[in-house]
């Protein structure tokens, strides 16, 4: 397998390399269970913006590693550098991901907590293992929805469902998340990667043109409010950040019994 740096430095944590037409990014940082820190938002962001920029590629796959997608948000890199506005590295990765013009296809195995899951309602395919455990324990947390999830989830799964998964905060049961639309295919652990790369391959098998604009077409209308809502629930998220119930929370998550 050949790795692929691409513009600027590379990141430990972000992986890129490409299988054929396909550029797969990996997130790599399981000693942490690929949790996310803003240097990861922003090496992703800078991934998404160079395949879209590069012709060779025509779909990006994005796949975890060590057997978990994400745990979401560093909760640490939460408390040290919590996002400030819309220049932030994760609103910048939420933007850049709604402006991805190229076909993104996810392949989640494992844990995929907060931003893990709600990436999802960004994609054009998601294929997930049997093992996977997609949650948003926003509520849990003293924090509130994201990612454009407060409109997206209710949209794609219908409000009973959208309700109980954000208020509930529990994790989503991977056949459930298929029959909602949440999610597109479950398979066997041992066989997501293969089955993710060939739905990516088979996507960039496709006249590239015509899958530019079906997707163009798909998402350009909504494309304006759904970045106005992430904007609208970035700021009251960060002002959860700041409460007693989130500090009472995270603190709990790192002094817990092991
Ligand atoms: N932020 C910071 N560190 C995290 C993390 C996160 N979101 N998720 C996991 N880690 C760290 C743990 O602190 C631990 O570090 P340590 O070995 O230095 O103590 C390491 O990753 C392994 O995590 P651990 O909890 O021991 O693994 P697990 O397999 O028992 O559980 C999870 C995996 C993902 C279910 C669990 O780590 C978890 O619930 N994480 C928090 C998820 C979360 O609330 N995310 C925020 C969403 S907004």
């Amino acid at each position: 397998m050949r790795i692929v740096y691409l513009e600027g430095m590379p990141h430990e944590h972000i992986l890129a390399r490409n299988e054929g037409a396909v550029r797969v990014l990996t997130l790599a940082r399981t000693e942490k269970k690929n949790a996310f820190t803003s240097t990861m938002y922003t090496a992703l962001a800078d991934e998404l913006a160079a395949a879209d920029a590069d012709a060779s590629v025509r779909v990006v796959m994005l796949e975890g590693s060590g057997g978990v997608f994400t745990a979401g948000n560093d909760l640490g890199d939460f408390m040290a550098n919590p996002p400030a506005g819309e220049s932030s590295p994760v609103f910048r990765f939420l933007m850049q991901l709604v402006d991805l013009a190229k076909p993104l296809v996810v392949a989640v195995d494992g844990p995929a907590i907060g931003i893990g899951t709600t990436l999802l309602l960004h994609a054009d395919y998601v294929v997930i293992s049997k093992d996977a455990r997609l949650q948003m324990p926003f509520i849990s947390l003293g924090l509130s929805p994201e990612g454009a999830s407060s409109l997206l989830l209710p949209r794609i799964v219908g409000q009973a469902r959208a309700t109980e998964w954000l208020m509930f905060a529990e994790p989503i049961a991977p056949e459930a998340a298929r029959e909602s639309g949440l999610v597109n295919a479950v398979v066997a652990k041992e066989e997501l990667a293969a089955f993710a790369l060939a739905r990516a391959t088979a996507l960039a098998s496709k006249p590239a043109g015509s899958v530019l604009l079906a997707k163009k077409l798909l998402r350009d209308p909504h494309r304006a409010e759904i970045k106005a809502i992430i904007a609208h629930e970035g700021a009251l998220f960060v002002a959860r950040l700041a409460s007693a119930e989130a500090a009472e929370a995270f603190q709990a998550f790192f002094t817990r019994k092991r």
